[in-house]
């Protein structure tokens, strides 16, 4: 079986994408050939250097789109995953890897998604609504915030967090779980 090969978008801390790189289950299957950001440092970027993966800005420091698309398509890139990359995909950028963009959202979509609702303000504004259950989603990229259709949900028993950090640890944990889930699906049997 072919290797499927990954490029990861972060914009911050990078914890979902060394959840990626640490997955016993997909040891083999992928390789992450591109981090992209567009910051021009960050955590997420220091983790990728130490790992020896290429690291590439994108947006007004670096690459545009459209140039990393040409780069991707020589390189093979079968998966792009957003992990905390807080930027939209341009829509052309969308139709080129159609189907082959996925994104981690830290709540049960269709609720709490949209444009400004990223980190602490998903986990604030399911705080407020008392909900007892949250948990990520795994979807397709299309050029809206967060609408593209659901790969994998994973509830979480949030009955007893106290605040919305609470919630989102307990997110995140299941996050680390999920996509590389969804991940090994897409590399296993090329379809989810
Ligand atoms: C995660 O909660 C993810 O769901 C959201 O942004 C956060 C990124 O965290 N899209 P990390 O950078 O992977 O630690």
């Amino acid at each position: 079986m072919a290797t499927l090969r990954l490029a990861v978008f972060v914009s911050g801390r990078g914890s979902n994408l060394r959840a990626i790189v640490d997955s016993n289950r997909l040891k083999g299957l992928i390789k992450i050939v591109y981090v992209v950001s567009d910051k021009v440092e960050c955590p997420a970027f220091g983790f990728a250097r130490e790992q020896g993966i290429k690291t590439i800005v994108v947006g007004k420091n670096g690459l545009s789109f459209d140039q990393m698309a040409t780069l991707f398509e020589e390189a093979g890139i079968g998966l792009i995953v957003l992990a905390g990359f807080l930027k939209l995909i341009p829509r052309d950028f969308v139709e080129r890897f159609e189907g082959k963009i996925i994104n981690i959202h830290p709540a049960l979509l269709p609720n709490y998604g949209g444009k400004g609702m990223y980190g602490h303000f998903v986990h604030e504004a399911v705080f407020a609504a008392g909900d007892k259950v949250s948990g990520p989603t795994v979807h397709f990229v299309n050029s809206e915030y967060d609408r593209g259709s659901i790969i994998a949900q994973r509830p979480v028993d949030i009955s007893d967090a106290k605040s919305p950090e609470e919630i989102a640890a307990l997110v995140l944990k299941e996050e680390h779980k999920l996509l590389p889930e969804v991940i090994y699906k897409f590399s296993v049997e090329c379809r989810v």
